[in-house]
């Protein structure tokens, strides 16, 4: 009789070894929440094509920032949803915006206790819906609009962002942000660059959720879902333009892209589990189809291994608090 000689399964045994042999963990404070704060909201209300994730107003964000802190999350992403929007986005640069609004009270409650990061975007203030501001033939104009993303950046270090996103893959965004910052006197202000963007169709409800007005789609910016080799050249000039942090973006639908960043990146690397990806577990669970907890932290363990540091998911006060057992 031939015994196989080499037996995996021993250290399967018992959820005691698997716990000592695991390859990677997740903790806490690798996890970063994406919040909604909406201009002139008294209560909170519910994002219905994202169940459990709501339209802050300012006490709730407070509110909820605290039980994210509590539970070891590390960070907190912010994003504004206005009442009004115009074609340049103004809402954006002024410090009465709602994002500079909401980053200030929360800089006033929490100071350097949470991290705060902030989307750097115009999408949310413009009426059309796009990232940028158009030229006249109706394209996005890349270098128009990095000159407000200059302001923008300027407006949210003002208002207390420690970290400023750039979300809108603008070429050179990340250069002229961190220029408008250093010429501001704001060098200790962080940049986060959302560098390998792809167009997704699974941003679908984030769309809903800061109620954009966007007529057709992003795909002159964002990256195609075809490309590898791209990343990389995204990632590097991005880095090379001073980004401290780099993401990947959507993660499930892009784990090969997060691991080729990964491999190459000198400096930490985030990837956002989006809203589509939120929403499609959320929509099984709640037809029996999978066990939901079960399948959300395989998710973002899934996102963990493929490389990322930093995971942004809208259940990082959930997994954290599970985490903390
Ligand atoms: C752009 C932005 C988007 C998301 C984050 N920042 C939307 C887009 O590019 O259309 C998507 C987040 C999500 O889907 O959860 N400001």
């Amino acid at each position: 009789m031939s015994f196989p000689q080499h037996r995996p399964r021993r250290l399967r045994a018992t959820p005691a070894l698997r716990h000592l042999t695991a390859e990677v963990r997740v903790h806490p404070a690798d996890l970063v929440l994406p919040m909604f704060v909406r201009e002139g909201l008294t209560e909170p209300q519910p994002i219905s094509a994202m169940p459990g994730v709501m339209h802050h107003s300012i006490d709730s964000l407070k509110a909820a920032v605290h039980e994210a802190a509590d539970a070891g999350v590390g960070g907190i992403m912010l994003f504004g949803v206005p009442t009004t929007q115009d074609a340049v986005g103004s809402g954006a640069v002024s410090p009465d915006g709602i994002l500079n609004v909401a980053l200030a009270e929360l800089n006033a409650e929490f100071g350097d206790d949470v991290v705060l990061m902030s989307d750097l975007c115009l999408d949310e203030f413009t009426d059309h819906g796009h990232c940028g501001v158009l030229a006249e033939n109706g394209t996005v104009d890349n270098d128009a609009t990095l000159e407000i993303y200059g302001r923008m950046g300027v407006a949210q270090a003002q208002a207390g962002a420690r970290v400023v996103a750039p979300s809108g893959m603008m070429d050179g965004q990340v250069g002229h942000i961190r220029a408008a910052l250093d010429e501001a006197g704001f060098t200790d202000t962080s940049i986060l660059a959302y560098s390998a963007k792809y167009a997704s169709a699974f941003y679908g409800p984030f769309r809903e959720a800061v109620q954009s007005s966007l007529q057709g789609d992003r795909r002159t910016y964002q990256m195609d879902a075809a490309n590898r080799r791209e990343a990389i050249l995204e990632t590097q000039l991005d880095i090379d333009e001073g980004a401290d942090m780099v993401m990947v973006k959507p993660a499930m639908s892009y784990l090969d892209i997060l691991r080729d960043v990964a491999e190459m990146s000198t400096v930490p690397v985030a990837a956002y589990q989006i809203s589509g990806e939120y929403s499609m577990i959320e929509a099984a669970a709640a037809n029996g189809w999978i066990n939901r907890e079960a399948a959300i932290d395989e998710s973002v363990l899934g996102i963990k291994r493929a490389g990322a540091d930093l995971i942004l998911t809208y259940w990082a006060t959930e997994v954290a608090r599970r985490l903390k057992g």
